[in-house]
């Protein structure tokens, strides 16, 4: 491998090192370019752009490969549990015993929110998207606890981690509970964390309410597929903002509203919407593809395609023979499961989709366990956003140790008037 790029530009010549990641992926290092040449590059969407150097996640989007830590997602999803995932990514490595109780233990004791927060929640409209809600309690969550804002300061930090973790879930089922006007269920700490969760969001003050273990576990598994994965738009959110110094609330509250997006997290909402819409409308699955396909339409076979995977995405494969074994177990039959599967079968054999390596992504069947476990589509997205949590947080920790931290800002290639003469209003 050479050990550096040669630029030719007129008749300068400038030598550009050679970056070489532990799995072979090469880079070119620009960060001299432009003090010695005065160009700078363009990338617009940051399809070739490393914005960092990070030993969390790999992806190979060739093979569709994913790996945290090292770790085969495929090992995780059989054999972890979400929080020891999320240790595993926040971390660096898999804990011991002792250090898995402790961290739980941590965990289940900020689960609780400030009584406060439900006059925050009673002030927004019954309609607010529970992404919006999430968002604005994890901004609020700055301003109770004033004394673990220093990103720099370990103690301040490790707090900060464990009560965002523990409180998210807890903000996600408010934010339901609010939407149906039904009593805030305060967490439960005999339930895991996943078990809490489910008893936040579907038990009530007049019923007992026994936690499923097909549905707990369907969860478990699907906060631990989406926990990480490395630059994608919300985690590089994370950094950005991360990189002004901010605190951490503030720094998830932005990657909760950079997930909400169609075209990113909010791609799951999107997915069991279009497929009722399919069911409702009687459209056949060739018809709605077509129309996926066509330029002047502006649907898109949502929850297909992704910027990394060009073959498929082992987190689509998990999901669906997840999808397949929980609505077996829980003896549940989804027309929309069906019409699922047959828009894949048709996009995966027509040439448009083949052409341009369109395949599931992570959202195409998410929804469809979300929806068989009783969860409304504009919540798939907070779930989306629990899972997501460690992740950002763990490149959040890795932007603050990492020797080459910058504030981040990128540059442009500015297009618009040259100097112009201000005109006084009487002229214009
Ligand atoms: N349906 C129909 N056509 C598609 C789709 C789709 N789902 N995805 C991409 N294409 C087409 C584009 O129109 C484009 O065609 P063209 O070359 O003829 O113009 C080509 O495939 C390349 O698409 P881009 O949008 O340029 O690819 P990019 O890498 O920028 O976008 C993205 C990736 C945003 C995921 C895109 O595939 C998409 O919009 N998918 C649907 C939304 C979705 O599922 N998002 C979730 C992604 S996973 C996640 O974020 C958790």
């Amino acid at each position: 491998m050479p050990k550096a790029a040669e630029l030719h530009l007129g008749d300068k010549t400038i030598e550009l090192p050679i970056v070489e990641g532990s799995e072979g992926e090469r880079a070119i290092d620009i960060t001299r370019l432009r003090s010695e040449t005065g160009y700078i590059t363009l990338d617009p969407g940051y399809a070739n752009t490393g914005s960092c150097r990070s030993d969390i996640t790999f992806i190979d989007g060739e093979k569709g490969i994913l790996r945290y830590r090292g770790i085969p997602i495929e090992q995780l999803a059989d054999r972890s549990s979400f929080l020891e995932v999320a240790f595993l990514l926040m971390y660096g490595s898999l804990p011991s015993g002792d250090q898995l109780s402790y961290f739980k233990n941590s965990i289940r004791q900020h689960t609780m929110l400030h009584e406060d927060f439900k006059k925050l929640y009673g002030a927004l409209p019954k309609d607010a998207h529970p992404m919006a809600a999430c968002s604005a309690a994890v901004g609020a969550l700055a301003t109770f606890y004033p004394d673990s804002l220093d990103p720099r300061d370990p103690r301040e930090v490790e707090i900060s981690v464990h009560r965002l973790i523990a409180k998210l879930p807890t903000m996600a089922a408010y934010a339901y509970k609010h939407s149906i006007g039904q009593p805030f269920m305060f967490p439960n700490n005999r339930y895991d964390y996943v078990g809490n969760f489910l008893w936040m969001m579907f038990g009530n003050p007049c019923e007992d309410y026994e936690v499923d273990e097909t549905v707990r576990k369907a969860l478990d598994l699907l906060f631990i597929l989406h926990a990480d994965h490395e630059q994608n738009c919300s985690t590089s959110t994370a950094r950005l903002v991360g990189s002004s110094m901010v605190n951490l609330f503030s720094v998830i509250s932005a990657s909760i509203n950079s997930l909400w997006g169609p075209l990113h997290g909010g791609a799951n909402q999107q997915v069991i919407e279009m497929l009722a819409a399919i069911r409702d409308e009687g459209m056949t699955g060739r018809e709605f593809v077509e129309r996926a396909k066509t330029k002047d339409d502006t649907s898109r076979l949502m929850g297909f395609g992704h910027r990394v995977y060009k073959n498929f995405d082992p987190r689509a494969k998990i999901i669906k023979k997840a999808c397949f074994d929980v609505l077996n177990k829980l003896g549940v039959h989804s027309k929309l499961l069906e019409i699922a599967v047959e828009l894949e079968e048709i996009a995966l054999s027509d040439d448009y989709f083949i052409e341009r390596k369109l395949y599931p992504n992570v959202d195409f069947y998410s929804g469809v366990i979300y929806n068989a476990i009783g969860t409304p589509s504009n919540m798939f997205t907070a779930l989306f956003a629990i899972g997501r949590l460690p992740g950002w947080i763990a490149q959040w920790i890795e932007l603050h140790t990492d020797p080459d931290f910058k504030i981040g800002r990128p540059r442009q290639v500015y297009t618009g008037p040259n100097e112009t003469e201000y005109t006084p209003l009487a002229e214009r």
